[in-house]
């Protein structure tokens, strides 16, 4: 993670928080240790759309054992950078995950209430296992109470873009996760 005092600039000249070598490591890490917990198992990674769909295809490719793919979504936070504090399903799983080994992929843990609400919704479809992979948590926004077993990273209360992370769906595809807006570092 980078300093405020030396803080690099990514190519639309925001704040780089955490660096593209930094997150590329973290998840091959987080990848070896999937494989560790689910030796001689498969997985099926269920990614919350938009927001991790980056972070998913990344994490699918540093997991060795066998895994396919799922997504749900839900309503999100809109055009601002807040929450409404309401969770809807908008899209639900294309396949039954009974009896599953399941990893709910999110890109941040912020209030909870989006893992919360899909955790509950999951659990009543009766995965033999469900753990919670997200890339990003902000411990200090929880409302609810809920801890992911695969953390890439713990950070401030910083509203960040990048990396499948977005503001009014803008800069998702930045390679490195950034600080929104640019002032909001200082
Ligand atoms: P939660 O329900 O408050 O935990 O929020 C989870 C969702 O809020 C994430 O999947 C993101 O879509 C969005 N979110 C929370 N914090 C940020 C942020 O800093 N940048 C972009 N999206 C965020």
């Amino acid at each position: 993670m980078a300093t405020s005092a030396h803080r690099a600039l990514s190519p639309v000249a925001l704040p780089v928080l955490i660096s593209r070598d930094a997150i590329a490591k973290r998840i091959a890490e987080i990848g070896a240790q999937i494989d560790r917990d689910y030796a001689g198992e498969s997985v099926l990674l269920v990614g919350v759309l938009k927001g991790a769909t980056i972070f998913l295809s990344d994490l699918a490719r540093a997991i060795s054992i066998q895994c396919t793919f799922d997504f749900v979504a839900v309503s999100s936070y809109g055009k601002g950078t807040r929450s409404s504090g309401a969770v809807k399903l908008i899209k639900d799983l294309d396949q039954p995950i009974e009896n599953r080994n399941i990893i709910l992929v999110e890109d941040i843990l912020d209030t909870g209430l989006t893992l919360s609400f899909l955790k509950r919704m999951l659990m009543q479809h009766r995965p033999r296992t469900l753990r919670l992979a997200t890339l990003l948590d902000k411990p200090d926004r929880r409302l609810e109470p809920i801890e992911a077993e695969y953390i890439g990273f713990n950070i401030p209360n910083h509203f960040v873009i990048g990396y499948g992370m977005d503001y009014a769906e803008r800069y998702r595809n930045l390679r490195d996760i950034c600080i929104f807006p640019p002032e909001a570092a200082d």
